[in-house]
C-alpha cells in the first residue's frame, strides 16, 4: 500500500511542479536588440506610483522597468548599466535601481519606452544563478540561468516590500559562445548572448521579509547564503554596504581598516605598519633563545627526578620489576610458540630463517638448533 503511494506521488509530482510553476509568459519583455539587450516590465502591486512633484505615492498600477543589457565587449551581462553576471565584487552585489512607469502592458510592448523623468527607486533582489557563477568552475557548453525577484523597492525614505503573488519572477537564460563544445577559460573570457527572457509566477517562499533571514553576527566570516561564490542571494539594501555584509566578521575587519586609513593616510598607515611588525617581530629571536633554555632547564629536572625515584621511591621500583615480568611473561608464550613451529620447520629440513626465530633458552634445544643449520 505504502508503495502504491509512493508511486502515486512520483507520477504526480511532475504535475505538481508544472502547476505550481505555470505559464511562464514573455508579456512585458521587449527586446530592443534581438540577443543583446532587453528590456522587462515587473508589474509591482505592492508599489503606489511615486508623484515626484508631490512626493506622495498614488494609488495606480504601476511597474518597474528593468534592463538586461550585454556588454560592449559581449564578456558581461548589464542590469541597470551595473555588471551583474558575472559580478564585479560578489562580497558587495550591485546596487540596483529602477524607473517606474505607469505604462500599461500593451502601452509599454507597443509604444517607445519613455524612461527620462520617471520615479526611480531603490531594489532589494533575490538573484540566482544556475549552474552557480563561480569563476573557478569551468563549464562545457555554459547557458547560465539568471533568476531575479524583486523583494522590495524605496523611494525618498520610503520602503516597501514586494510580497504579492502576483509579482512575476524574471529568469534569464544566456549562452556563452566561447564555451560551445569547449571549457571556460580561467579568468573566463564570456562571449554572451541572451537567447531567452520569461516571466514565471511566483512560487510559495518567493516573497522573502528580511527579518526571516538568518541574523548576521560577527560569528560569522560572510554571514553567507551559499557556502561559496557568489556567496550572496539576498541582496537588502540595509544589509550591504561598501564593506560588503553589515554585521559580519570581515564586514567589521574591513570597516576598522577603511576608517583607519581614511584617518591616517597612505604614508602614515605604511609607518604604523612597520611599527607594529618591528614591535611584533623583534621579541621572537630573544623568545626562542628563553623558550630553549626553558626547555632544557624542563629535560635537566625531569632527568633529576626520574633518578630520585629510583633512588627513593622503592614501591615505585617494585612496581616497575612487576611490570616487566608481566611483559617477560608475554613474551614467554610467544617464544613457546616459535619453539613449535621451530621443530615442525625442522622436521621439515627447512631451517632458514630459523636462524632469525629467537632461540628458546633451554641449552638442549638450542644445541638441536645449531645442528639443524649445520645439516644445511
Ligand atoms: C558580440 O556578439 C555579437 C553577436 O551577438 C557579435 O556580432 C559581435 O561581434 C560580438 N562582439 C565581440 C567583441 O565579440
Ligand atoms: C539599457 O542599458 C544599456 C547599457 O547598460 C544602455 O546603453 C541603454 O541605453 C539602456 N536602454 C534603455 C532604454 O534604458
Ligand atoms: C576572448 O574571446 C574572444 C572572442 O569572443 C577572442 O577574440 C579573444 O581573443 C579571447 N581572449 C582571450 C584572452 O582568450
Amino acid at each position: 500500500m505504502a508503495v502504491i503511494t509512493q508511486l502515486l506521488l512520483f507520477a504526480l509530482l511532475p504535475v505538481v511542479a508544472t502547476a505550481a510553476q505555470n505559464n511562464p509568459t514573455t508579456q512585458g519583455v521587449k527586446w530592443l536588440e534581438k540577443g543583446r539587450s532587453v528590456l522587462v516590465r515587473v508589474s509591482t502591486p505592492d508599489l503606489p506610483l511615486w508623484n515626484k512633484e508631490e512626493q506622495i505615492g498614488e494609488d495606480i498600477p504601476s511597474a518597474l522597468i528593468l534592463n538586461f543589457t550585454v556588454s560592449a565587449d559581449n564578456k558581461t551581462l548589464l542590469l541597470q548599466d551595473q555588471p551583474f553576471m558575472p559580478l564585479l565584487l560578489p562580497h558587495t552585489p550591485p546596487r540596483l535601481s529602477a524607473p517606474q512607469t505607469s505604462q500599461s502592458l500593451s502601452e509599454f510592448e507597443h509604444g517607445a519606452p519613455k524612461l527620462e523623468d520617471l520615479p526611480v527607486f531603490d531594489l532589494d533582489y533575490d538573484r540566482i544563478a544556475h549552474p552557480r557563477d563561480d569563476p573557478s568552475i569551468h563549464y562545457y557548453n555554459y547557458y547560465p540561468k539568471l533568476t531575479i525577484n524583486l523583494l522590495g523597492a524605496g523611494i525618498a525614505g520610503h520602503n516597501a516590500l514586494l510580497k504579492d503573488m502576483e509579482q512575476k519572477v524574471v529568469k534569464i537564460t544566456l549562452r556563452d559562445w566561447n564555451t560551445v563544445s569547449r571549457a571556460s577559460t580561467d579568468p573566463p573570457n564570456h562571449s554572451f548572448e541572451i537567447t531567452e527572457v520569461r516571466l514565471w509566477e511566483r512560487r510559495a517562499g518567493d516573497s522573502v521579509n528580511p527579518d526571516d533571514l538568518k541574523a548576521c553576527t560577527l560569528k560569522s566570516w560572510r554571514c553567507s547564503d551559499f557556502g561559496d561564490h557568489p556567496w550572496y542571494r539576498y541582496i537588502f539594501r540595509q544589509n550591504f554596504d561598501e564593506y560588503g555584509k553589515i554585521g559580519s566578521f570581515r564586514h567589521m575587519l574591513l570597516q576598522r581598516w577603511g576608517t583607519l586609513y581614511a584617518r591616517l593616510g597612505f604614508f602614515r598607515i605604511t609607518l604604523l605598519i612597520l611599527v607594529v611588525a618591528s614591535m611584533v617581530l623583534s621579541p621572537i629571536p630573544y623568545a626562542l633563545y628563553k623558550g630553549g633554555k626553558w626547555i632544557k632547564a624542563q629535560h635537566r629536572a625531569r632527568a633529576e627526578a626520574v633518578a630520585a625515584v629510583w633512588k627513593d621511591d622503592d614501591e615505585d621500583v617494585e612496581g616497575l620489576l612487576f611490570a616487566d615480568e608481566s611483559l617477560e611473561n608475554v613474551y614467554g608464550y610467544e617464544e613457546t610458540e616459535c619453539q613449535e613451529v621451530f621443530s615442525e620447520k625442522q622436521v621439515g629440513g627447512n631451517a632458514e630463517g630459523s636462524v632469525e626465530k629467537p632461540l628458546p633458552p633451554v641449552p638442549a634445544q638450542t644445541a638441536d638448533a645449531l645442528e639443524a643449520s649445520e645439516k644445511v
